[in-house]
């Protein structure tokens, strides 16, 4: 493929992460025209050619969810049949993957969702903690999937007063949160998290060791900001003393979240720009671009090189 131009095309979710991959990757955004119809019908058209091009197609899934998701289904279609040569999709935030498994007689979201998006026509996906590793199984096209974890334990490394302890808000966490403590070569605990609904969740107790020790609370996602709530109460309950500091991949900051967290009294949370967003300006939140991973992920996959340093941790 190293004979192939690149082309970068961001959609409306991922548009300010796009632009800054392609500054890095000294490149101009493939201009793209998006616009809806009077009964909200979106229509998209690529407004120059990307015959023959190596081309990578940027856009999360992020709220709102199913408009992201049809405009990247409308996109790659667009791209395809415009003639790109290889088509990758880059999926910085993957909405559907907390329904990656059923009880009763739901649906299995993840997996329709991965279905529509494999059916769009790419040869490749690149997702970025994409909630659990096994969401790789739900696609029938090759995942990429990358984690943010270095970059965000970089950012919140030095303003970690010793000692501190990584904490995984519930088991699902555990495989990220030893990556954040390998990083950061932190010991780790875990709190025990039981969902009760979409907004509620409850946690009891923490297993390993807090007392005296500044939690780093690390998680793929902050959505209504209860299960951050939970754990920083249960956390606090088992010892574990000031400043708070939050890590998470994707800041949905849906819902009451931007009521309930300026409460907890949090010193810090990292995210990154994996969810575009205005506002928030009553948090102590900062945010860290992912377009130096994007853009060095985008390299190497040009020249079919491997992405051992940036996976997500096995
Ligand atoms: C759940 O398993 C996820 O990893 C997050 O912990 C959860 O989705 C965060 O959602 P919320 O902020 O609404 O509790």
């Amino acid at each position: 493929m190293e004979d192939t131009r690149i082309a970068i095309l961001a959609g409306s979710a991922s548009a300010r992460l796009g632009s800054a991959v392609c500054t890095l990757l000294d490149l101009s955004p493939v201009a793209c025209d998006a616009r809806r119809f009077p009964d909200g019908e979106l229509y998209v058209e690529l407004a120059q050619s990307v015959r023959g091009t190596d081309l990578f197609l940027i856009q999360a899934t992020s709220p709102p969810v199913d408009q992201h998701l049809i405009e990247l289904l409308m996109l790659a279609d667009a791209c395809r049949r415009a003639g790109a040569d290889r088509l990758t999709g880059i999926i910085p935030y993957f909405g559907y993957a907390r329904q990656d498994r059923r009880a009763g007689r739901c649906s299995l979201g993840a997996r329709v969702a991965a279905d529509v998006i494999a059916s769009a026509g790419f040869d490749r996906l690149v997702l970025i903690d994409a909630h659990t590793p096994a969401i790789e199984g739900f696609f029938a096209v090759p995942i990429e999937h990358l984690t943010a974890a270095p970059l965000l334990a970089h950012a919140v490394a030095t303003s970690l007063p010793a000692p501190s302890v990584v904490v995984a808000p519930d088991l699902g966490a555990v495989k990220l949160a030893r990556e954040y403590a390998r990083l950061l070569h932190m010991p780790m605990a875990v709190v025990h998290k039981t969902r009760l609904d979409g907004e509620a969740v409850e946690a009891k107790a923490v297993m390993g060791d807090v007392a005296g020790r500044s939690p780093l609370v690390i998680d793929d996602m902050l959505s209504t900001g209860s299960t951050i709530e939970a754990a920083v109460a249960t956390l606090r309950a088992a010892g574990a003393i000031d400043p708070v500091t939050v890590a998470v991949t994707h800041a949905l900051l849906v819902g009451p979240a931007t009521d309930l967290l300026p409460k907890l009294g949090l010193a810090r949370i990292v995210a990154s720009d994996s969810v575009e967003r205005d506002g928030a300006a009553n948090l102590p939140i900062t945010t860290e671009s992912l377009a130096p991973l994007v853009a060095a992920t985008i390299r190497h996959l040009h020249r079919d090189e491997s992405l051992s340093e940036t996976r997500y941790p096995a």
